[in-house]
């Protein structure tokens, strides 16, 4: 796949969801469906939005045993999602055992990222409560390198940090980031942001924005927008 920017639905319904989805007649952007609208609507609604004819990212941040992960994922890979994502912390045996589930009799699969430390873990939080003493630029490498050990295809990052997973990691290691606002945007509660122009030049093979794109007077024109400026 190549570079693409890929919408967060951060919707609580599908009647939301849908409204959205129903301004794009000449596009079918990459969708990311969180936990807020899987947990509110289920399986279905990745169908329906597949049936349409949408590529999605199912953000669900999968952390469990690996018995429980493997067999989690056997169920997302046969709805058919193109990207889906657990949390490097539970550790290289549950990546593993993940992309074992994930994959299909057919030898397919969905590609599978990791998220290494959420952006809302500081370093503070991360010594004082996970007792983790190192650094959290080198933590965030550390977990980057870790997916890249299990065979995983890349991780969830800030565009600040793309570049260096590229050069630990590989350029084929697929870097997908957050944290993307317009020059000219509202940056709401986003503090380490970039533009789309910005997140190309460093190298994220894919951008995930949200408000900029969904809570514009034109979200079609916000979208096309990002994709002129990254793609
Ligand atoms: O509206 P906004 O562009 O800030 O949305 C960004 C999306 O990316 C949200 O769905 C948010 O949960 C997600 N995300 C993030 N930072 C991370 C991981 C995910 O903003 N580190």
């Amino acid at each position: 796949m190549g570079k693409d920017v890929i919408i967060a639905c951060d919707f609580a319904s599908a009647a939301q969801t849908f409204a959205f989805l129903d301004k794009f007649t000449d596009e079918k952007p990459f969708v990311k469906i969180g936990m807020e609208l899987f947990y509110a609507e289920g399986p279905s609604i990745v169908r329906e939005i597949k049936r349409r004819g949408h590529k999605i990212f199912l953000d669900l941040k999968l952390h469990d045993i690996p018995n429980t992960v493997k067999k989690s994922m056997a169920v997302l890979s046969k709805l058919d999602v193109d990207i889906c994502n657990l949390h490097a912390g539970g550790t290289i045996p549950m990546m593993e055992a993940a992309l074992e589930g994930l994959t299909r009799p057919d030898g397919t699969r969905p590609l599978l990222i990791a998220v290494t430390q959420l952006t809302s873990t500081d370093q503070q939080h991360m010594e004082d409560d996970l007792w983790i003493h190192a650094p959290i630029a080198d933590v965030v490498m550390h977990y980057a390198e870790n997916a890249k050990k299990a065979g995983l295809d890349g991780v969830v990052c800030s565009p600040l940090e793309a570049g260096k997973v590229h050069e630990l990691c590989g350029s084929d290691f697929l870097t997908v980031t957050p944290g993307v606002r317009f020059a000219d945007g509202e940056r709401g509660d986003q503090k380490r942001v970039m533009t789309p122009a910005q997140a190309k030049e460093i190298g994220s093979d894919y951008i995930v924005v949200g408000r900029p794109i969904t809570a514009a007077e034109d979200p079609v024109a916000a979208y096309r927008r990002c994709v002129k400026e990254f793609c």
